[in-house]
């Protein structure tokens, strides 16, 4: 959502802010900003659509150079995305800038004060109110930062504040609640921004702000304190991945280059995690074995593709650790009365880190003792902070907004997990887990011979870019992986698209089967003998019915072969390790389906890389 950069040191802060803004695009957003303190004044540009018209205005009225600035990508909430409402916004006198990610609940108390007091709003922001706040604190004293901890204390709902002052043309002020913040710390100057991709080019290392905090940035230091005005404490952090892993490296768009990473982003997450001995270390975790042993049912929350990542988690966990496993919409969770205890163990799974719906979901099960595990793809990012432990994903950044290579390593991340806990369980024998274990180090290596095989899924892609609706059909852990080649579908091609367990089929969806519909559907492994036969009848009804059958199968598997359109092979694995093989033509599909009908397959309409409101 909402992108934030802000800046102080000797370069030209626009070049800064403007760049820095460009590394964000990946966010979405529907407006773009910027203010710049030179000579003592406030120079502001801002434009409804793409950085492109941004650009354009400021080639246009180039504002005078100054070290300061800040800039703004915005994803509408409040307000149509027009000119008028994309930040930053000044107030009366026009020495105060602010820009805002979140959503500030009280601004129409807030606004009908202001206006009563004679200010001007000029937009349809909650924004804007914190610009006249700011105006009228200024002014009782205090300074700048005095000032936004007074206007903080004022604000409900979440928030990233930045905010400059003409008064003080060497500090950018940022505040946090609830919403993402990072500083980025160099030699002579210093950064604020969304997450570490914006500044990443200039320097690696960052302080990750907590909730409640303040940050008062100038070009010699950064001070960090809370509401209050207590010094807060800070963690300094270097980012693991340099600036090259933000660009396209010579891709069309960034999901292709996440997609082909993914082998890499697979074996990177599985390193280190397996002893010599086979045995697994997720130290990391942070729960000891005693605690885990006195789990009796985990809860997994999550959104989107994560959440498809959790409904295949619940497989492993029931089967490899023996323990009861709900899987739950995190946008869901806290509005119902889940049964939660000591003993429970929620696991959130989150590539942002930063999903409001996920972090409230956190506080929830926290607020009912429950033991918190997240998995997470970003460092410094507020939900590792928020749960007992953490197992990281590695990934590296995920820029565009349709995850990828964040799915596969979060499936890693569960296996991981129910692997382990199996193992200090006891659940199953040793060499079992060891088996698997020895497997999963294989997958990169799948993963690759899948990609190796993908132009007749290009081409197939291609062909069908003038269908409107694909239904997608699994079952076991491959009924997630049909939601999750449907979600793709959906938001990179904007087609309707519906996945559905296989066994489903007679109770309702076989309704949808018309002449020519295309209907992708996957096989699990001819191991699994039962399930296996069951879908090939499955599929052997819905041709019947005219459907067009894309069939996603084990390398080999001849029986599927008379009632497929088109076969789509995969290397065999065992059936909880399919997903890793099965999702990957479904990526490659969407990705290439949405290229050919023109569409912006990094950052598709009206969607959000990570949603930091509820
Ligand atoms: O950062 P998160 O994993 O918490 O994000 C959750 C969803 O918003 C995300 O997976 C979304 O569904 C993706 N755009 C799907 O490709």
């Amino acid at each position: 959502m909402c992108g934030i950069v802000g800046y102080v040191g000797g370069r030209p802060a626009l070049d800064v802010v403007v760049e820095g803004l460009a590394r964000l695009e990946y966010r979405g957003y529907d407006s773009a900003g910027v203010a710049v303190l030179a000579d003592g004044k406030l120079a502001t540009a801002k434009r409804a659509g793409k950085l492109v018209n941004l650009r354009g205005a400021l080639e246009d009225e180039p504002p005078p150079e100054g070290t300061l600035g800040m800039g703004h990508t915005r994803w509408a909430t409040h307000g149509a995305p027009n000119d008028r409402n994309a930040h930053p916004h000044v107030d009366c006198t026009g020495s105060v800038a602010v820009i805002h990610n979140g959503i500030i609940e009280n601004f129409a108390e807030l606004r009908a004060e202001l206006e009563e007091n004679g200010h001007r709003l000029l937009s349809d922001t909650d924004t804007e109110a914190v610009a006249h706040l700011l105006e009228d604190e200024v002014k009782a004293g205090g300074g700048l930062v005095e000032a936004m901890r007074r206007v903080c204390r004022r604000l409900e709902g979440a928030f990233t504040l930045v905010a400059v002052h003409t008064g003080d043309p060497d500090l950018v002020v940022g505040a946090r609640r609830n919403s993402p913040l990072v500083v980025g710390v160099g030699e002579g100057e210093n950064f604020l921004a969304s997450d570490v991709a914006a500044f990443i080019a200039h320097t690696r290392n960052a302080i990750e702000l907590g909730q409640d905090q303040i940050v008062e940035l100038r070009a010699g230091g950064v001070t960090v304190t809370d509401f209050e005005g207590r010094p807060a404490d800070v963690k300094e952090y270097h980012v693991d991945w340099d600036v090259s892993a933000a660009e396209k490296g010579g891709f069309d768009y960034f999901m292709l280059k996440e997609i082909a990473e993914q082998p890499q982003a697979v074996a990177d997450t599985l390193l280190g995690r397996i002893g010599a001995d086979g045995r697994l270390h997720l130290d990391e975790m942070r729960i000891p074995d005693r605690e885990l042993r006195e789990v009796d049912k985990i809860i997994i929350v999550a959104c989107g593709t994560s959440y498809h990542a959790g409904l295949i988690a619940k497989y492993a966990i029931e089967h490899w650790a023996g323990l009861p496993c709900e899987v739950e919409l995190a946008s869901e969770f806290r509005y119902r009365d889940p049964i939660l205890s000591p003993s429970t163990l929620v696991i959130a799974i989150s590539q942002s880190g930063e999903t409001m719906d996920a972090l409230m979901a956190v506080r929830h099960a926290r607020e009912q003792k429950a033991k918190l595990l997240g998995i997470c793809n970003v460092n410094g990012s507020t939900l590792p902070r928020e749960c007992d432990g953490v197992l990281y994903t590695h990934a590296g950044p995920e820029i565009a907004v349709a995850s990828t290579k964040a799915f596969l390593t979060q499936l890693v991340a569960v296996y991981l997990i129910a692997l382990y806990i199996a193992q200090v369980r006891g659940t199953k024998w040793g060499d079992e887990v060891f088996a698997m274990v020895q497997l999963l180090e294989r997958m990169p290596e799948k993963v690759e011979k899948v990609l190796e095989t993908m132009e007749p899924v290009r081409e197939l892609a291609r062909s069908l870019s003038g269908e409107h609706c694909v239904l997608f059909l699994g079952r076991h852990v491959g009924f997630p992986v049909a939601l999750e080649g449907a979600l793709k579908l959906k938001e990179l091609a904007y087609m309707h698209a519906e996945g559905f367990a296989a066994g489903e089929l007679k109770h309702g969806p076989i309704a949808l089967i018309e002449e020519g519909l295309p209907v992708v559907v996957v096989v699990p492994p001819r191991a699994r003998e039962v399930l296996h036969d069951k879908i090939v009848s499955n599929i052997q009804e819905i041709r019947a019915r005219g459907a067009r059958t894309i069939v996603i199968a084990e390398d080999g598997d001849e029986s599927v072969e008379p009632y497929a359109d088109t076969l789509i092979g995969v290397p065999a694995v065992p059936t909880l390790l399919q997903p890793l093989v099965t999702t990957v033509p479904l990526q490659v599909f969407a990705c290439e389906l949405a290229s050919a009908k023109g569409h912006d397959v990094d950052q598709p309409r009206n969607l959000a890389k990570s949603v930091t409101v509820e």
